[in-house]
């Protein structure tokens, strides 16, 4: 099994948690992408969804599925989304494409987050994934300055601004033995918007497609 097909296990295998008349969750990625397929066979079920990205944004409108602003939203049963990696504590390192921001807020309203990978983010410390960090542009190079302080090696993602308008620097050589302490610690610096680690509220339940097929835990 190739590892695009682990991931399109593991997207159709999500569509078990989606609840009829409900607005779905939907994330980020090609992994993602696999979901939204998904989720459009059941597309005259649901009420809609609300996107964490442009691109899914489009891929749903495509389909025909209805995008809601979240702040017209009080309710949000399912969160899917992908991730770049994933510890056994389901902690995530997230952001890989660049919509880390949007990715948090959902996650944060939606009462499940269903993480959705293939067996190659599986990892026993989190950070080999350079970890992303959106920065207000202003702040790039002090909050790089103060990401070499907690011991990490950031590099400013060139040409990218994300969908808010902000830049991203990814940190390499971080070994993470601390999710959320680090999480807490990089969104304590000034001009930080988000940073790529899901751990405060790390995934509910985890979907892996192996070669074997789509495995739960
Ligand atoms: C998007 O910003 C990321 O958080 C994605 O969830 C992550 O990069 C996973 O992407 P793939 O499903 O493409 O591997």
């Amino acid at each position: 099994m190739t590892q695009d097909e682990m991931k399109k296990a593991a997207g159709w295998a999500a569509l078990e948690y989606v609840q009829e008349d409900t607005i779905v969750g939907v994330g980020t990625g090609s992994t993602v992408n696999h979901f939204i397929d998904a989720l459009a066979t059941m597309k005259d079920s649901i009420k809609g969804a609300v996107s964490s990205s442009e691109a899914s944004t489009e891929k749903l409108l495509g389909y025909g599925i209805e995008v809601f602003d979240l702040n017209s939203v009080s309710e949000l049963s399912v969160y899917v989304d992908g991730a770049d990696e994933i510890n056994a504590q389901n902690h995530m390192i997230k952001g890989g494409g660049a919509a880390l921001t949007r990715e948090k807020i959902i996650a944060a309203v939606a009462d499940q987050f269903i993480c959705i990978v293939d067996n190659t983010k599986e990892v026993p410390v989190l950070g080999t994934f350079p970890l992303p960090v959106e920065v207000i542009p202003m702040a790039r190079s002090y909050v790089a300055r103060e990401l070499v302080k907690l011991g990490g090696d950031p590099v400013y993602r060139e040409g990218v601004v994300t969908d808010n308008g902000n830049v991203i620097l990814d940190v390499h050589n971080m070994k993470i033995v601390d999710p959320v302490t680090m999480e807490r610690d990089i969104n304590a610096i000034v001009g930080v918007v988000t940073n790529g680690l899901f751990a405060a509220r790390g995934a509910n339940q985890v979907i892996i497609g192996t070669p074997e097929g789509a495995k739960k835990r």
